[in-house]
Protein backbone atom coordinates (compact mmCIF):
# COMPACT_ATOMS: atom_id res chain seq x y z
CA UNK A 1 0.00 0.00 0.00
CA UNK A 2 0.87 3.56 -0.67
CA UNK A 3 0.22 6.80 1.11
CA UNK A 4 -0.78 9.81 -1.31
CA UNK A 5 -1.91 13.07 -0.45
CA UNK A 6 -3.07 16.90 -1.49
CA UNK A 7 -1.96 18.86 1.08
CA UNK A 8 -1.72 23.10 0.28
CA UNK A 9 -0.78 24.40 3.35
CA UNK A 10 1.25 21.34 4.91
CA UNK A 11 -1.55 20.35 7.91
CA UNK A 12 -2.75 16.84 5.61
CA UNK A 13 0.97 16.25 4.54
CA UNK A 14 1.58 16.33 8.05
CA UNK A 15 -1.04 13.51 8.62
CA UNK A 16 0.75 11.68 6.04
CA UNK A 17 4.16 11.75 7.16
CA UNK A 18 2.75 10.60 10.51
CA UNK A 19 0.88 7.21 8.77
CA UNK A 20 4.07 6.55 6.53
CA UNK A 21 5.99 6.57 9.58
CA UNK A 22 3.87 4.40 11.82
CA UNK A 23 2.89 2.15 8.81
CA UNK A 24 6.17 2.19 7.44
CA UNK A 25 4.82 2.67 3.67
CA UNK A 26 6.17 5.35 0.78
CA UNK A 27 3.95 8.59 0.97
CA UNK A 28 3.95 10.47 -2.54
CA UNK A 29 2.61 14.00 -3.32
CA UNK A 30 -0.33 13.24 -5.70
CA UNK A 31 1.47 15.91 -7.82
CA UNK A 32 3.93 13.15 -8.58
CA UNK A 33 1.60 10.55 -9.23
CA UNK A 34 2.97 9.51 -12.85
CA UNK A 35 5.36 7.62 -9.82
CA UNK A 36 2.83 5.89 -8.24
CA UNK A 37 2.21 1.74 -9.76
CA UNK A 38 -1.57 1.73 -10.86
CA UNK A 39 -1.60 -2.18 -9.03
CA UNK A 40 -0.58 -0.54 -5.97
CA UNK A 41 -3.49 0.07 -3.20
CA UNK A 42 -3.60 3.81 -2.05
CA UNK A 43 -4.75 5.02 1.13
CA UNK A 44 -5.60 8.67 -0.29
CA UNK A 45 -5.35 11.89 2.22
CA UNK A 46 -6.46 15.19 0.74
CA UNK A 47 -7.11 18.86 2.03
CA UNK A 48 -10.99 19.70 2.20
CA UNK A 49 -12.60 22.75 0.21
CA UNK A 50 -16.06 23.74 0.38
CA UNK A 51 -16.81 19.60 1.34
CA UNK A 52 -15.09 18.48 -1.53
CA UNK A 53 -11.86 16.48 -0.75
CA UNK A 54 -9.14 17.90 -3.29
CA UNK A 55 -7.07 15.81 -6.04
CA UNK A 56 -9.33 12.46 -6.02
CA UNK A 57 -10.54 13.14 -9.52
CA UNK A 58 -7.00 12.29 -10.18
CA UNK A 59 -6.95 8.96 -8.23
CA UNK A 60 -9.20 7.94 -11.49
CA UNK A 61 -7.74 4.40 -12.58
CA UNK A 62 -5.65 3.73 -9.27
CA UNK A 63 -6.42 1.70 -6.58
CA UNK A 64 -8.13 3.70 -3.75
CA UNK A 65 -8.87 1.70 -0.78
CA UNK A 66 -9.47 4.13 1.60
CA UNK A 67 -9.68 8.09 2.19
CA UNK A 68 -8.87 10.52 4.70
CA UNK A 69 -10.20 14.17 4.21
CA UNK A 70 -9.06 17.15 6.68
CA UNK A 71 -10.57 20.31 7.23
CA UNK A 72 -10.87 22.40 10.09
CA UNK A 73 -14.41 21.45 11.48
CA UNK A 74 -14.41 19.50 14.77
CA UNK A 75 -16.23 16.64 12.24
CA UNK A 76 -16.90 16.48 8.94
CA UNK A 77 -19.29 18.96 7.93
CA UNK A 78 -22.34 18.95 7.79
CA UNK A 79 -22.15 15.50 8.35
CA UNK A 80 -20.21 12.86 7.93
CA UNK A 81 -22.23 10.93 5.69
CA UNK A 82 -23.07 14.16 3.34
CA UNK A 83 -19.37 14.49 2.83
CA UNK A 84 -19.54 10.68 1.94
CA UNK A 85 -22.45 11.54 -0.19
CA UNK A 86 -20.85 14.87 -2.13
CA UNK A 87 -17.79 12.91 -2.61
CA UNK A 88 -19.04 9.52 -3.89
CA UNK A 89 -17.76 7.92 -1.35
CA UNK A 90 -20.72 5.34 -0.25
CA UNK A 91 -18.52 2.22 -0.63
CA UNK A 92 -15.00 3.19 0.31
CA UNK A 93 -13.86 3.85 4.12
CA UNK A 94 -13.62 7.33 4.86
CA UNK A 95 -11.66 9.18 7.60
CA UNK A 96 -12.38 12.28 8.61
CA UNK A 97 -9.03 13.73 10.16
CA UNK A 98 -8.90 17.72 11.72
CA UNK A 99 -6.15 19.59 9.94
CA UNK A 100 -5.65 23.37 10.15
CA UNK A 101 -5.23 26.86 8.71
CA UNK A 102 -2.87 29.67 7.94
CA UNK A 103 -4.46 32.71 9.52
CA UNK A 104 -6.19 34.42 6.41
CA UNK A 105 -3.65 37.39 6.23
CA UNK A 106 -0.93 34.84 5.18
CA UNK A 107 -3.37 33.06 2.44
CA UNK A 108 -3.00 34.01 -1.28
CA UNK A 109 -5.00 33.84 -4.46
CA UNK A 110 -9.01 32.61 -4.72
CA UNK A 111 -8.67 31.00 -0.94
CA UNK A 112 -8.10 34.32 0.42
CA UNK A 113 -11.26 35.26 -1.45
CA UNK A 114 -13.53 32.69 -0.55
CA UNK A 115 -12.86 32.43 3.04
CA UNK A 116 -12.75 36.13 2.99
CA UNK A 117 -16.50 36.17 1.87
CA UNK A 118 -16.98 33.13 4.17
CA UNK A 119 -16.20 35.50 7.00
CA UNK A 120 -18.22 38.76 5.86
CA UNK A 121 -21.23 35.97 5.26
CA UNK A 122 -21.09 35.02 8.76
CA UNK A 123 -20.36 38.30 10.24
CA UNK A 124 -23.76 39.30 9.18
CA UNK A 125 -25.38 37.01 10.77
CA UNK A 126 -25.65 37.81 14.64
CA UNK A 127 -26.95 34.79 15.58
CA UNK A 128 -24.06 32.79 15.14
CA UNK A 129 -24.29 29.93 17.12
CA UNK A 130 -20.40 28.92 18.65
CA UNK A 131 -19.34 26.76 15.92
CA UNK A 132 -19.41 29.03 13.42
CA UNK A 133 -18.34 31.36 15.63
CA UNK A 134 -15.36 29.49 15.79
CA UNK A 135 -15.12 28.87 12.22
CA UNK A 136 -14.35 32.55 11.96
CA UNK A 137 -11.77 32.55 14.78
CA UNK A 138 -10.07 29.87 13.52
CA UNK A 139 -10.41 31.40 9.83
CA UNK A 140 -8.80 34.87 10.60
CA UNK A 141 -6.30 33.44 13.27
CA UNK A 142 -4.97 30.44 11.89
CA UNK A 143 -5.11 27.25 13.64
CA UNK A 144 -3.55 23.63 13.82
CA UNK A 145 -5.52 20.52 14.82
CA UNK A 146 -3.23 17.98 13.59
CA UNK A 147 -3.14 15.23 16.71
CA UNK A 148 -1.79 11.92 16.35
CA UNK A 149 -4.94 10.88 18.27
CA UNK A 150 -6.84 11.30 14.79
CA UNK A 151 -5.23 8.96 13.18
CA UNK A 152 -6.56 5.95 15.56
CA UNK A 153 -9.35 4.65 13.60
CA UNK A 154 -7.22 4.82 10.13
CA UNK A 155 -4.14 3.36 11.58
CA UNK A 156 -6.25 0.49 13.38
CA UNK A 157 -8.31 -0.24 9.63
CA UNK A 158 -4.65 0.09 8.04
CA UNK A 159 -2.89 -2.54 10.35
CA UNK A 160 -5.55 -4.86 9.62
CA UNK A 161 -5.89 -3.97 6.21
CA UNK A 162 -2.02 -5.09 5.78
CA UNK A 163 -1.64 -7.65 7.84
C1 LIG B 1 -11.22 27.92 0.20
C2 LIG B 1 -11.21 26.96 1.34
C3 LIG B 1 -12.34 26.16 1.58
C4 LIG B 1 -12.36 25.27 2.66
N1 LIG B 1 -13.46 24.48 2.87
C5 LIG B 1 -13.49 23.63 3.93
C6 LIG B 1 -14.62 22.80 4.18
O1 LIG B 1 -15.59 22.79 3.43
N2 LIG B 1 -14.62 22.01 5.28
C7 LIG B 1 -13.56 21.99 6.15
O2 LIG B 1 -13.63 21.29 7.17
N3 LIG B 1 -12.44 22.72 5.92
C8 LIG B 1 -12.40 23.53 4.84
N4 LIG B 1 -11.27 24.28 4.59
C9 LIG B 1 -10.12 24.14 5.49
C10 LIG B 1 -9.06 23.17 4.95
O3 LIG B 1 -9.61 22.03 4.41
C11 LIG B 1 -8.14 22.76 6.10
O4 LIG B 1 -7.54 23.92 6.55
C12 LIG B 1 -7.12 21.69 5.72
O5 LIG B 1 -6.68 21.03 6.90
C13 LIG B 1 -5.93 22.27 4.99
O6 LIG B 1 -5.06 21.23 4.65
P1 LIG B 1 -3.63 21.49 3.97
O7 LIG B 1 -2.80 22.30 4.94
O8 LIG B 1 -3.07 20.13 3.78
O9 LIG B 1 -3.84 22.21 2.67
C14 LIG B 1 -11.22 25.17 3.52
C15 LIG B 1 -10.07 25.95 3.25
C16 LIG B 1 -10.07 26.83 2.18
C17 LIG B 1 -8.82 27.64 1.94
Amino acid sequence: MIIVYASKTGFTKKYAAMLSEKLGLTMMDVKELSKVPKESEVLYLGWMKVGKVQGLRKMKGYKVVAICGSGTGRSAEPSEEEVKRRNGLENIPFFYLRGGCRPLRDLKGMDKVMLSMFVKAMRKNAEMDERQKEAVEIILHGFDGVNEENLIPVLEWAEKRIS
